[in-house]
């Protein structure tokens, strides 16, 4: 491994910029030559990259987002995209490739890898937390103490008022930002994808929770919620308890920027360390991650593909914290 390409794809999160600046740094120390690709697979196709150096990646450890930038690139999903891809990776002499990001990225890096043999290792970056394999993706983390400082403002308001809101956090497959922020904001409900339809549950519950003499209430939705959505459970809600005041909060974009919490900078600098050892060691093909505090190899195929599954505990948990 004289040389190794580094990006970051998909939806950005905290902690993006840490792992960046851990590969930079450990190439560096390993006298292995860092290459930035910007704008993920399509920097990659368009050839988009320079080398880095230990001072380009100075003072970025604490800041969002990621100085790569990243892309959801349709083009690296066909064979031709790819082609030009692997082009790039052979003119810049390139040895092993790092990706950071999410299911869509690790997916793509299978498929190039399949194609092509270019070793590639996998950081997971995604608010998400739904790859299988690791115990906390970067950003998940730091994602959660923005939506909890935010719920905790709006549950402010919420008790003055005696109202209900109806907050929507980002999941468009995956509950699990949903499921643990709720917990945190000591949420009166949870919906998320991986359960059924639940707004007619929903509606005894809230009943039955406002004979409780509560002074608000809170119902966390996750994006991807079967049922449509902050919206749309708001109006079932208004429809079936016309004497609840009911107002809809959609967090949005907000949950992905900001300054990443401490964990997430430990686990990027870890993760994004590991990454480069297991280039060096001979990994391709894999994603490594976090597994009881100590460094794991999973292989895509098996981190992607939505094998994670809800924790049925921590569901039950929210329901019994809740009355
Ligand atoms: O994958 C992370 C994520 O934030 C999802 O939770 C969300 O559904 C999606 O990205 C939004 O992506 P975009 O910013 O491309 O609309």
């Amino acid at each position: 491994m004289k040389k190794i390409g580094v990006l970051t794809s998909g939806g950005d999160a905290p902690g993006m910029n840490a792992a960046i600046r851990a590969v930079v740094r450990t190439c560096i120390y390993n006298k292995i030559t860092p290459i930035g690709i910007y704008e993920g697979y399509k920097g990659l196709i368009e050839n988009q990259m320079k080398e880095f150096s230990s001072r380009d990646v100075s003072n970025i450890i604490q800041r969002g987002g990621t100085v790569l930038k990243s892309a959801r690139c349709s083009q690296f999903l066909t064979k031709e995209g790819r082609l030009q891809g692997y082009k790039n990776i052979l003119a810049n002499k390139i040895d092993g490739l790092i990706v950071i990001g999410g299911d869509g990225t690790f997916a793509g890096a299978k498929v190039f890898f399949e194609e092509f043999g270019v070793p590639i290792v996998g950081i997971p970056g995604t608010i998400d937390n739904d790859l299988y394999g690791t115990d906390f993706c970067i950003g998940y983390d730091s994602a959660l103490n923005t939506i909890i400082e935010a719920v905790d403002k709006i549950r402010d308001t919420a008790s003055s008022h005696n109202r209900l809101f109806i907050i929507e956090v980002m999941g468009r497959d995956a509950g699990f930002l949903a499921l643990r922020s709720g917990i945190g904001v000591g949420a009166e409900a949870i919906l998320i994808p991986e359960t059924p339809v639940y707004t007619e549950k929903l509606i005894k519950k809230l009943k039955d929770q406002s004979t409780q003499n509560k002074q608000s209430m809170i119902v966390i939705v996750a994006e991807g919620e079967k049922s449509g959505g902050a919206h749309a459970v708001a109006e079932h809600v208004k429809s079936n308890c016309p004497e609840f005041d009911v107002k809809v909060s959609i967090l949005g974009h907000i949950q992905r920027g900001g300054s990443p919490s401490a964990l997430d900078r430990v686990l990027a600098s870890r993760l994004g360390n590991a990454a480069v050892d297991a280039l060096k060691n001979g990994s391709k093909n894999e994603m490594i991650g976090i597994l009881h505090r100590e460094i794991s190899h999973i292989p895509f195929e098996k981190a992607i593909k939505h094998n994670v599954n809800i924790n049925p505990a921590l569901l039950k948990l929210s329901e019994i914290l809740a009355i």
